[in-house]
């Protein structure tokens, strides 16, 4: 089988950096994960715009202005017009073409099949304002009147708004799209054969790393340890929920893309995987894509072994199904699975900037064997441990933290050049100069 081909990754290169603290606080019971999306009327983005409500430049009144120069939700729709969206939809032989395809257009703007559109909603506005925050044909006006900031969330979400305050329900929202969530939003190995960029999600990365110019939702409270853990519980909750569906869909089953896609795509020479790797599990069967499990589970270990042990018979059962070729016992054990993995988010009281050090000596330590056994590495749980060290370095402001990232970053850029000792060598040396 020949090489893998170049990835669309999040571009690491130009990140700032941005302070960061361990949180305290009450943990909110976490999200439900990705709830299907309400049947609701969208008026759209054009309701947002005047300079008097979002489209101003001033901040707290700029959320409008951000999101149409900057963030790249304003051009979701326009990928499926334009570029690969449609290349993509014909390799895939869709019967519609990908702006009009369900299969796309779920995740990429206000699909037809999800939400009712007001009589001037324009699809271009792809993921836009209420896809987040909740249809506005109830408060539209509301909000806008004196003493709205007062009014509880039990009153705003009565009235269809949706309550984002809290990490849990962001990195929910987050996930139930950058991996996956009902209601046709799937990324599956069809799609990614036929050049869609793979879906993981990591609330550092994808909240706070991002310029924080560029999108108008990071706030202190993203930029914590305490949302990074979140985001990983969140990373596996909806990928579980992606592995439920692919068994629930017999024209989906098996997924490919819910295991780690470097087990088939490798070379099978004698200088190949096994040759230069130890076989996780029994030979032969693919193991799970560790960019959900692997990370969360090391942190789980430092924080609450119970947890981590938890995480680990989650896996095992999971695995049993697929090697019983047992399509409703994987069904059932992703679903018991996400049940159980939501729990692991109150394990967050737990992560306290000891904890964080201890995982992060663990990866020093874990890299520098790895180098040594040549062990490859997946790019993907490559990436999330460069996130993980970004979020839980005690000091990013220390002298030379920032280039020492910026290399790390660069290490996973490009991925015919992705070399996991290299990889190992940068981690380590960020994991340094940020102590
Ligand atoms: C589960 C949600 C989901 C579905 C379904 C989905 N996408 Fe995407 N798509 C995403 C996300 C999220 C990204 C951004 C990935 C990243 O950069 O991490 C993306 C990225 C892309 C890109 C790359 C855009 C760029 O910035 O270059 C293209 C093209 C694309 N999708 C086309 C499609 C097409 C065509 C379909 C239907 C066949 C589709 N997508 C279905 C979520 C989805
Ligand atoms: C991809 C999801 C997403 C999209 C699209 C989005 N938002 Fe947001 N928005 C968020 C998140 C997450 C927050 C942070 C929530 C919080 O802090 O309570 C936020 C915060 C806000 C806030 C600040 C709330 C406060 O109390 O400070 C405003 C105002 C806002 N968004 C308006 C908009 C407008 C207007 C648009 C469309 C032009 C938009 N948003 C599009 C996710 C989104
Ligand atoms: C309705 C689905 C949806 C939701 C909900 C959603 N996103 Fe996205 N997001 C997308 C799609 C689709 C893209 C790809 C846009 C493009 O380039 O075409 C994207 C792109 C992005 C990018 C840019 C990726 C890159 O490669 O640079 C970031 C960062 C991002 N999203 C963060 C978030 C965060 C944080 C949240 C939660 C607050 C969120 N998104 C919620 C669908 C979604
Ligand atoms: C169970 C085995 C298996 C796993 C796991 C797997 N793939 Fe594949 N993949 C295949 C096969 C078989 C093909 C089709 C062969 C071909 O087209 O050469 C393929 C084709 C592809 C292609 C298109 C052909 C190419 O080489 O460009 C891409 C891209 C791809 N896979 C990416 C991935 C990614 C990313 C993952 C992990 C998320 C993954 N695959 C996991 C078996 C697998």
């Amino acid at each position: 089988m020949g090489g893998m081909r170049a990835w669309p990754f999040l571009v690491l290169g130009a990140l700032l950096v941005v302070g960061g603290i361990v949180a305290p606080g009450a943990p909110p019971a976490f999200a439900q994960g990705e709830a299907a999306p309400r049947r609701e009327t969208h008026l759209g983005a054009g309701s947002c715009a005047a300079s008097a409500c979002h489209g101003d430049t001033k901040p707290k009144a700029n959320e409008y202005t951000t999101w149409i120069q900057h963030d790249e939700h304003s051009e979701a729709y326009l990928h499926l017009t334009r570029g690969d969206g449609p290349k993509i939809a014909k390799r895939l032989g869709l019967s519609q073409p990908a702006r009009e395809a369900p299969e796309c257009l779920s995740c990429h703007a206000a699909a037809p099949q999800l939400y009712d559109h007001g009589d001037r909603y324009d699809m271009r506005w792809g993921v836009s304002c209420e896809i987040c925050h909740g249809g506005s044909t109830q408060w539209l006006g509301p909000h806008a009147a004196p003493g709205w900031k007062e009014k509880s969330w039990g009153h705003k979400t009565a009235l269809g708004m949706r309550d984002l305050s809290t990490p849990e329900q962001r990195v929910a929202l987050c996930a139930g799209c950058h991996v996956g969530g009902q209601g046709n939003r799937t990324v599956d190995h069809d799609l990614i054969a036929a050049g869609h960029p793979p879906l993981f999600f990591d609330a550092s990365a994808f909240m706070a790393l991002k310029e924080p110019q560029w999108v108008h939702w990071t706030d202190e409270t993203d930029l914590t340890q305490r949302t990074w853990f979140l985001g990983q519980v969140a990373n596996l909750v909806a990928y579980l929920g992606r592995i439920e569906r692919s068994a629930e869909d017999e024209k989906r089953w098996p997924d490919y893309a819910v295991f780690d896609c470097y087990s088939c795509h490798h070379d099978l020479d004698k200088d190949g995987h096994y040759a230069t790797t130890e076989a996780v599990g029994p030979i032969g069967r693919p193991p799970f894509d560790a960019a959900f499990t692997s990370v969360l589970g090391r942190a789980l270990a430092e924080m609450k072994p119970a947890a981590a042990q938890g995480l680990q018979t989650l896996g095992e059962s999971l695995s049993a199904a697929y090697r019983n070729r047992d399509r409703a016992a994987v069904r059932e054990s992703a679903a018991s699975g996400a049940s159980q993995a939501r729990q692991f988010a109150t394990a967050v009281e737990s992560l306290d900037q000891a904890a964080a050090s201890r995982i992060l000596a663990w990866f020093d330590e874990h890299l520098d064997a790895t180098e040594g056994l040549d062990h490859r590495i997946p790019r993907h749980e490559a990436l999330q441990i460069a996130w993980a060290i970004h979020a839980l370095v005690p000091n990013r402001q220390a002298q030379g933290f920032r280039a020492a990232y910026d290399e790390l970053a660069d290490s996973l850029s490009a991925d015919g050049d992705y070399d996991p000792g290299v990889f190992a060598k940068k981690a380590r040396a960020a994991i340094a100069a940020g102590r």
